[in-house]
């Protein structure tokens, strides 16, 4: 906001809005260029999951991406069984052609994998390339949890704190410190609110999830499809309108070098199975997937169960960089 005096009356102040901090769209994706602006890698998942990613030319032809309407839809195969001893189930795993330095992220998505006994969804960004490692995941989930995980990984010294009135979810066990290198390796680690996640967020119409990155922080925020701040729904985000965002990754509550450790990100979209965060210990203790599949390991019950994977799709209206 700036005034300036109008004269002759030096008392009268006019005022206007200042424009300066006003976001613009840099990159919409959406149904019309989605397969031009993501590349499918048919590759060995990095995160060791039970998992065969395809070509984009596979997904295609097999049904697991395509074009319904104006909507991306983006899923599993859910009708074949597959042999435990295989690479794992068909899926996807998408990055963009494009990398994007502070800004506004905006998913909208109609419906997220629902959180299914063997999935690890995740829509996140990384570095793009080599370089110095950073990692935003915004929407995040193992097995058949109910709540959102927002975490950031660095391969430098980086830790917030935030005091619980800053940000509406919940810090995941204290994990506040980032680094790759920390103890618990587990990255400063969020839990959204209920609904933020799997069928809960799918049965209200899905939502939107957004990312705010400056030189100073990093703030996720979720609104439910009825809860959507008018500006995003205008295409005027204005971040200050926001509120408290779910997981407030601001340097003032914290000792991190953002612009250090954070350097231009690729977005991604992958569905993978098993694998560190839903097979092993997650598997058996930390969520009750053995106990209500009654599998003994994630991998079998994922390679003999293809209809228990109806709903792990994603259905997406648009994903646009804002800066
Ligand atoms: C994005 O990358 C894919 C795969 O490398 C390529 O086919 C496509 O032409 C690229 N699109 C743009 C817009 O650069
Ligand atoms: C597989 O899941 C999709 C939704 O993602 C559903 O439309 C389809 O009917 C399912 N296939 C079978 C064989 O149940």
């Amino acid at each position: 906001m700036w005034c300036m005096p109008v004269r002759p009356f030096w008392s009268f102040l006019l005022c206007f809005s200042s424009l300066i901090h006003a976001y613009t769209l840099v990159n919409s994706y959406d149904y019309t260029n989605w397969f031009s602006s993501f590349a499918f890698q048919a590759l060995p998942d990095p995160t060791a999951g039970f998992v065969d990613y395809v070509s984009e030319a596979d997904a295609q032809s097999l049904g697991l991406a395509k074009i319904i309407g104006d909507k991306v839809y983006m899923g599993v195969d859910n009708t074949t069984i597959v042999s435990s001893d295989s690479t794992g189930r068909k899926s996807i795993w998408i990055e963009s052609n494009e990398s994007f330095l502070h800004g506004l992220l905006i998913g909208d998505f109609d419906h997220i994998p629902g959180g299914a006994c063997g999935t690890w969804p995740a829509f996140w960004t990384i570095r793009n390339g080599d370089g110095t490692y950073g990692e935003i995941d915004i929407i995040e989930g193992f097995n058949d949890i109910t709540q959102n995980y927002m975490t950031l990984h660095t391969g430098g010294a980086c830790t917030f704190d935030p005091p619980a009135d800053t940000e509406t979810g919940t810090s995941n066990n204290g994990n506040t410190d980032c680094n790759l290198d920390s103890a618990t390796g587990v990255g400063c680690s969020v839990i959204g609110p209920e609904q933020s996640y799997g069928t809960g967020f799918n049965d209200n119409g899905g939502g939107i999830y957004a990312l705010e990155w400056t030189s100073s922080l990093i703030k996720i925020y979720f609104f439910p499809r009825d809860n959507i701040p008018a500006d995003i729904t205008n295409g005027t985000p204005d971040p200050t309108l926001w509120g408290i965002p779910t997981a407030n990754f601001d340097s003032q509550y914290g000792n991190c070098d953002i612009d250090a450790n954070f350097p231009a990100q690729t977005i991604y979209f992958d569905t993978t199975f098993c694998g560190a965060e839903a097979g092993g210990d997650a598997w058996t203790s930390w969520t009750d997937c053995s106990a209500v599949t009654g599998y003994g390991t994630c991998e079998s019950y994922v390679a003999e169960n293809p209809a228990a994977y109806d709903d792990s799709y994603w259905l997406i209206n648009s994903v646009k960089v804002y800066q």
